[in-house]
């Protein structure tokens, strides 16, 4: 996959790179996309990219144990990342897919491709592109560890799973999806497990990521957190 099959916008052209990563539901997506608001950077939802591969594999059929059919089709797949957020788009094969990668048997099968190597190496090739130049808030699961080691700002944002339940099921109702609570509990204590026990880049957090718990605090309140923090250590 080259870099010209990516096309991205940014308003700035140099700036630091900034990794959160951390659980479903542990507030990654608001909090990353606030920052980058904030910051006027490139917010790369690495989450995004692994569903678009659920996706498309869905939509053709492919197994997730099938190693050789997912390397063939990471290799077609046009993945990019359109406007900056709040409006940012994700569109695939010329699709705008935004609404639909969020599908909860999307999200499942996301977790199951991104544990395929040649899945893991297409997206983390790409992901090291779209973030060579700076200027980015990367999220997910291993941008830390994996994809950009060398950032100078890590995060690992958790919260209780009480809590991520909690918001991962209003987050689900504000899209119109009613599933029950226990439901939504059971499908994220698979999902933790799965990412956190694979063999290729596990959740875990980065040995010199900062920790921070979100519970009880407000995504303005982690940004604030995250703001003084980046702030202290470079001119934004
Ligand atoms: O953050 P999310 O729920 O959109 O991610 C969907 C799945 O993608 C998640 O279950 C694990 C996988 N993922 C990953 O393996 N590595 C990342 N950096 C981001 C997501």
């Amino acid at each position: 996959m080259a870099i010209d099959r990516i096309r991205r916008t940014r308003k700035k052209e140099k700036g630091e790179i900034i990794t959160i990563d951390g659980p479903a539901g542990a507030g990654k997506s608001t909090v990353g996309k606030m920052l980058a608001q904030r910051l006027k950077y490139f917010y790369l939802d690495t989450g995004a990219m692994y569903r678009a591969v659920a996706l498309r594999a869905l939509m053709e059929g492919i197994p997730p144990e099938d190693e050789l059919a997912l390397e063939r089709l990471c290799n077609k797949l046009r993945i990019s990342f359109q406007g900056d957020v709040p409006k940012q788009r994700v569109i695939c094969q010329g699709e705008d897919i935004t609404e639909r990668i969020r599908e909860p048997r999307v999200g499942w099968m996301a977790s199951k491709v991104s544990m395929r190597r040649p899945v893991r190496q297409a997206m983390v090739r790409l992901q090291r592109q779209m973030g060579e130049k700076g200027g980015i808030v990367a999220e997910g699961r291993d941008t830390g560890t994996v994809v950009f080691p060398r950032a100078k700002y890590k995060f690992f944002l958790n919260a209780a799973r009480s809590e991520r339940v909690r918001r991962r099921h209003q987050e689900l109702r504000a899209k119109g999806l009613f599933l029950r609570i226990a439901e939504v509990e059971k499908e994220m204590k698979k999902r933790d497990k799965q990412d956190s026990l694979r063999d290729l880049a596990p959740l875990r957090p980065a040995a010199d990521a900062r920790f921070i718990d979100s519970t009880s605090l407000t995504p303005e309140e982690v940004v604030e957190k995250i703001w003084q923090i980046v702030k202290k250590g470079s001119k934004v």
